[in-house]
């Protein structure tokens, strides 16, 4: 499984991307805002130094707008996913983007119709959102079980991107389910490293360690 890292912060990038931990990254105008930086300034940013796929949204309504401001974000880096929301126009634009050969992120998925049609218009990635969906006491991880088995069925080849992810169990739970790519804040994979018996059994260790009186150096 890959993973993405769900954010505009570049500090956040780096030191997980120091790591080998990060396969992409998705941003979105929301990210944006939160970074409080210029979208094409940060982008080209993030893009230089993360090999993987980096999604970059586009905020136009229309198809005409969608396919500017796509060509637009596509100039950031070799690396840019044009990310469409789920609409009409999105779908649209997501067929023509992706005849281009430019790599296509559809966005706001909220059900396995939706991501039949993002895949018939040559998505490169479907983003469903799970924490979205679970707001509303809506199940987002049989969501993504139920968009793997339509694109095993029928062979699509468009990448499922786990998105809107909370917590560590939404990671383990699509990966369960057979999710290409989990798209999760850079906290929330820093988390699935943490376990509390982890942390007993390593102090059990250390006082156990500091009666034998030994130094290994
Ligand atoms: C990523 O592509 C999505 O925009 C993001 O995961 C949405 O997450 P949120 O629902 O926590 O805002």
């Amino acid at each position: 499984m890959k993973f993405f890292v769900d954010t505009a912060d570049t500090q956040a990038i780096r030191e997980l991307n120091e790591l080998g931990m990060v396969d992409g990254v998705t941003t979105n105008p929301s990210l944006i805002h939160k970074s409080g930086r210029d979208i094409k300034e940060v982008v080209k940013e993030i893009a230089e130094m993360v090999d993987g796929p980096v999604s970059a949204e586009t905020v136009a309504t229309d198809y005409d707008g969608m396919i500017a401001e796509g060509h637009e974000v596509a100039k950031l880096g070799d690396n840019i996913a044009i990310k469409v929301p789920l609409t009409w126009n999105g779908l649209k634009a997501c067929k023509t983007l992706s005849g281009e050969g430019h790599m296509v992120n559809v966005t706001l998925c909220f059900s396995a119709a939706q991501a039949l049609l993002a895949a018939k218009a040559g998505a490169t990635f479907i983003s469903p959102f799970l924490g979205r969906l679970d707001d509303i006491n809506l199940d987002g991880v049989d969501l993504i079980a139920d968009i793997r088995e339509i694109y095993d069925n029928y062979g699509f080849e468009t990448q499922i991107l786990a998105a809107s992810i909370r917590s560590v169990n939404h990671i383990t739970e699509v990966a369960k389910v057979g999710a290409d790519v989990a798209t999760a804040p850079a906290d929330v994979i820093k988390k699935m490293a943490a376990h509390p018996l982890t942390d007993k059994g390593l102090a059990a260790f250390l006082a156990d360690w500091e009666k034998t009186g030994q130094s290994i150096l």
